[in-house]
């Protein structure tokens, strides 16, 4: 299977570089592009048997699978370029750009093609990732092998279109969010006297043990509280506080307003 990458930067080069760690694909089959030389080097330099282009036409060429990974503005020009190389009857086509609907994907790539719109996060880059996929015209085999290759990158889930907003809500945006959270709690341990760096390495275990409780139990997040918060006891003084200030209310306000 040949997979091209149109646009290597961050998230088209993190999910370059995640494929070479992957089985599902040879890193000789993986073909990316950039707008220059300098973003190309640094995939040279991660890994030199991954083929690198300037020219999108070369990229995805023979390609069984195209992503594309420009800024939403550059969609529309760089399917001009590489229509007439495209294989639409054959290849499917996955969409990382935010706000794209399959609407307008159909309309540059053809009514008939298979599409998918891929919402990933930073932590690709890691291999821990939460990716939300759509799809369009596809096969259960062609589903299956688009979340497939994600897996091997982190998590990914198969959500309908119109949860997309909302997907990359909490899944993309929010990466941002965890991190604040992260950044505002080592404010407190440094007021309390710890070093930054150590309050960092604290909290950011704990968030991580934390989800890693979510994710292994499959236990609700109240269930886990509940074994914190003893009766009368420091933890529910502080959520509770937290809740005074808002907490809740700030994080559901916070997410709503990014669509
Ligand atoms: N970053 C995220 O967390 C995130 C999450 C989900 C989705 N996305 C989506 O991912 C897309 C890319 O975002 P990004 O953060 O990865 O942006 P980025 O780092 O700027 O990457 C865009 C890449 O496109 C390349 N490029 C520009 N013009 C091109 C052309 N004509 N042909 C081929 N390549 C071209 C650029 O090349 P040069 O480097 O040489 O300039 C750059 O490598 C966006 O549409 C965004 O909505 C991003």
């Amino acid at each position: 299977m040949k997979i091209a990458i149109i646009g290597g930067g961050n998230m088209g080069g993190s999910i370059a570089r995640g494929l070479t760690k992957g089985s599902l694909v040879q890193v000789e089959n993986i073909s990316v592009s950039a707008a220059t030389e300098a973003t190309l080097d640094k995939l040279r330099a991660f890994d030199n048997r991954i083929k690198v282009s300037i020219d999108n036409t070369i990229v995805v060429e023979g390609a069984d699978i195209v992503i594309f990974a420009v800024k939403p503005w550059l969609l529309d020009e760089v399917v001009k370029e590489v229509k007439p190389v495209l294989k639409t009857e054959e290849q499917i086509y996955v969409s990382v750009l935010a706000g794209v609907s399959f609407d307008h994907l159909s309309e540059i790539l053809g009514q008939d093609s298979v599409l998918f719109r891929v919402i990933p996060n930073t932590a690709i880059a890691l291999g821990e990732s939460m990716t939300v996929v759509a799809s369009h015209n596809a096969s259960s085999e062609q589903e299956s092998l688009v979340l497939s290759i994600f897996d091997e990158m982190g998590k990914s889930l198969l959500v309908a279109e119109r949860l997309m907003t909302a997907c990359t809500a909490l899944g993309s945006c929010g990466t941002a969010f965890a991190l604040r959270y992260i950044r505002a709690a080592m404010e407190a341990g440094i007021e309390m006297g710890l070093y930054p760096h150590q309050a960092q390495e604290i909290v950011a275990q704990t968030v991580k043990g934390a989800a890693e409780l979510l994710l292994q139990n499959r236990s609700h997040p109240e269930v886990e509280i509940d074994k914190v918060t003893t009766p009368g006891g420091i933890t529910i003084k502080g959520l509770n506080e937290m809740e005074h200030a808002g907490f809740t209310s700030a994080v559901i306000r916070g997410l709503k307003a990014c669509k």
